[in-house]
């Protein structure tokens, strides 16, 4: 991770940023000469009017670049973060004159800059220049350090959450089983938080049923974590509980995939590693609220000992499934996390996140994940937190035709619907594990867990969707 800090001036460094906002420049940090050069650069180009541009230009001291933006919004500022760096790569060390008095300009543009130099570069074994990074330091020039170090405190452990999230997502399912998975959340203590790791012992004898019957495929066996954290002792009870899907990897079982693009499938836990880095950020941040993250981690394959299509399973709830697509695995493992945390632990609010269906991927693409809750004020808490955060939330239907569409003539229900609705009838699928009195919200993920071209703040990859907007959504 790139090492920012904040001063009120530096002695050198191996390239210069400006910002501009609307054009302007701060000149108090500038010689005569660069401001001539800058306000030319600026005058000859269509500069102005865009946002979040850059230029590069050659200064008095050396490589100068100018960073523009168009309005002061927390977003904007980010994004202007990351674009900042593929301007500076060749480079190890910048420094950053802001447009603006505000101390809240540099945080965010270095809150950008950290999210838009992540690399997954662990497997690569010959270096090539633009994978790997070479920017090491970028120091913000502010009037105050002292406030600007204490608010970025905040969006560091944020940054840093992502890229934990990242990590687990980009690692392949050979490198990432249940049981690794699971290891490394017990490795997350040392932060402040309690985890418990469920072994496929416990698993039987408490009767996950459905999560059982999605992993009696593999060879790898299944675990469930349970993450918590209490910021407020005083009160016995949890405010919140995040669910998380942990697929480390889905064929699609007897149901197998079709070949192409199934290696995106390593990916089928982006749910469970956004609740781990949530769970990790909240423990750092020291929350002062009690809240419980629970994952089921199972990898989903084809075998003699896979479940079959037309298999009847009992879960946790006691309800029966008839698992008629062992492709339609996750809402089984989430189903049995769901019912565990409001059964054991008395969660009355929670909510999901999933990679659970191809259908909210096509209707909503990477803008926005889908929502489904059952109460109004929650799901428009989580809408608002996305909005501050850009991780978009678009509510989606749950209502009582879909869910009928899930009755089976043989059992208490079947694991798909029909052809149509896929997201609705998943969130219907799920909300049969939600008791009367808890207050839901299933965030469909599968569209947004990674970034096909790249965006400033999340290069080409696994994005950890929903690590930002949880943190907002807490506040
Ligand atoms: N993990 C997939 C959903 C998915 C698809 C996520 C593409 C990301 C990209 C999920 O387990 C799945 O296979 N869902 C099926 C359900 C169907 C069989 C009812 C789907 O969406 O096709
Ligand atoms: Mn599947
Ligand atoms: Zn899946």
């Amino acid at each position: 991770m790139i090492t920012v800090s904040f001063a009120k001036s530096v002695k050198s460094s191996d390239v210069f940023v400006f910002a501009t906002v609307n054009g302007k420049v701060k000149n108090s940090e500038l010689s005569n000469a660069d401001l001539k050069i800058i306000q030319n650069a600026l005058k000859q180009s269509k500069f102005v009017a865009q946002s979040e541009k850059i230029m590069t230009v050659w200064g008095s001291a050396g490589k100068t670049i100018i960073a523009g933006v168009k309005d002061e919004a927390d977003l904007t500022f980010q994004n202007l973060g990351g674009n900042l760096v593929s301007a500076v790569k060749e480079d190890e060390t910048a420094v950053y004159y802001p447009a603006t008095d505000s101390v809240n300009e540099v945080v965010q543009v270095a809150f950008g800059l950290l999210l838009g130099s992540y690399r997954f570069d662990k497997y690569l074994t010959k270096e090539t220049a633009d994978k790997k990074l070479k920017l090491k330091k970028m120091t913000f020039i502010t009037d105050n350090p002292a406030q600007a170090k204490k608010l970025f405190q905040e969006k560091q452990i944020i940054a840093e959450s992502v890229y934990l999230a990242r990590d687990l997502c980009s690692e392949p399912a050979n490198a990432l089983t249940p049981k690794i998975f699971a290891d490394k959340i017990k490795d997350l203590s040392n932060s402040g938080l309690s985890v418990d790791i469920l072994t496929v012992k416990e698993l039987k004898a408490k009767k996950f049923g459905m999560l059982l019957s999605v992993a009696q495929g593999s060879a790898n066996e299944p675990r469930v974590a349970v993450m918590k954290w209490i910021g407020n002792p005083k009160k016995k009870t949890f405010d919140l509980g995040l669910v998380g899907k942990g697929v480390t990897f889905d064929s699609g079982g007897i149901s197998l995939k079709p070949g192409a693009n199934m290696g995106d499938m390593k990916q089928d836990m982006t749910g469970a590693a956004v609740v781990t880095a949530t769970m990790r950020s909240f423990a750092l941040r020291q929350v002062k609220q009690n809240i419980i993250g629970i994952v089921g981690l199972v990898e989903n394959m084809p075998s003699g000992t896979a479940t079959r299509p037309g298999d009847i399973v009992t879960s946790l709830s006691g309800q029966t499934v008839e698992i008629l697509n062992t492709d339609a695995e996750g809402r089984l493992v989430l189903g049995d996390c769901l019912w565990y945390m409001q059964s054991t632990y008395g969660v009355k609010k929670i909510v999901d996140l999933a990679t659970l269906t191809g259908a909210v991927m096509m209707a909503l693409g990477e803008e926005y994940a889908g929502l489904f809750a059952n109460n109004d004020v929650l799901a428009d808490n989580l809408t608002t937190a996305g909005q501050e955060t850009g991780e978009h939330l678009w509510r989606l239907p749950m209502n009582k035709a879909y869910n009928k569409m899930l009755d089976s003539p043989i059992a208490d229900m079947k694991n798909i619907g029909g052809r149509y609705a896929g997201g609705s009838t998943a969130a219907c699928f799920l909300g049969r594990f939600i008791k009367e009195d808890t207050v839901w919200a299933h965030l469909d993920i599968a569209g947004v867990d990674s970034s096909e071209k790249g965006t400033p703040t999340c290069p080409k990859g696994s994005s950890g969707w929903g690590v930002r907007l949880l943190n907002a959504f807490i506040k």
